[in-house]
């Protein structure tokens, strides 16, 4: 039976490193997503473009949407539904700032499940990490 795994309010980074209109890229338990700022506050994607995985952290943020910097394909932020062509949307993830901290909330990834298809009653679950892109390694956790 596979069960779906939420880690949820991992710190990703402070607000202040996202400067609005443009997005960054972080690892969250494995996963590359792409966090954004706008007027309207902070969204999360999955940062690898359905088209043919170009960074959508790069890309250019604009009208509620980010543009793949390299085919111009959109996203819609708040949802990750893809805009205007038939390549399919990336997945969109709850976040939030919290007093100056960004934490998102990401399913496990299922390759991790894969490594341990009949986990031990009695181990513990593996700690979240969260990993800024080329960053130094945030502190915070969910507490
Ligand atoms: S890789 Fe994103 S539009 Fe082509």
């Amino acid at each position: 039976m596979t069960e779906t795994l939420l880690i949820e309010g991992v710190r990703v980074c402070e607000a202040d490193d996202v400067p609005v209109g443009e997005g960054r890229a972080v690892t969250v338990a494995g996963r590359p997503l792409a966090i954004y700022r706008t007027d309207e506050g902070f969204f999360a994607l999955d940062n690898t473009c359905t088209h043919m995985g170009g960074p959508l952290a790069d890309g250019l943020v604009a009208d509620e949407t980010v543009a793949c910097p390299l085919h111009d394909r959109r996203f819609e932020l708040a949802t990750g539904r893809a805009v205007g062509h038939e390549c399919g949307g990336v997945a969109a993830y709850p976040v939030e700032d919290r007093d100056g901290d960004v934490f998102v909330t990401v399913p496990l990834l299922e390759s991790l499940a894969a490594d341990n298809p009949e986990p031990d009653a009695g181990a513990e679950e593996p700690e979240p990490e969260a990993v800024p892109a080329g960053g130094e390694s945030p502190a915070g956790n969910t507490g």
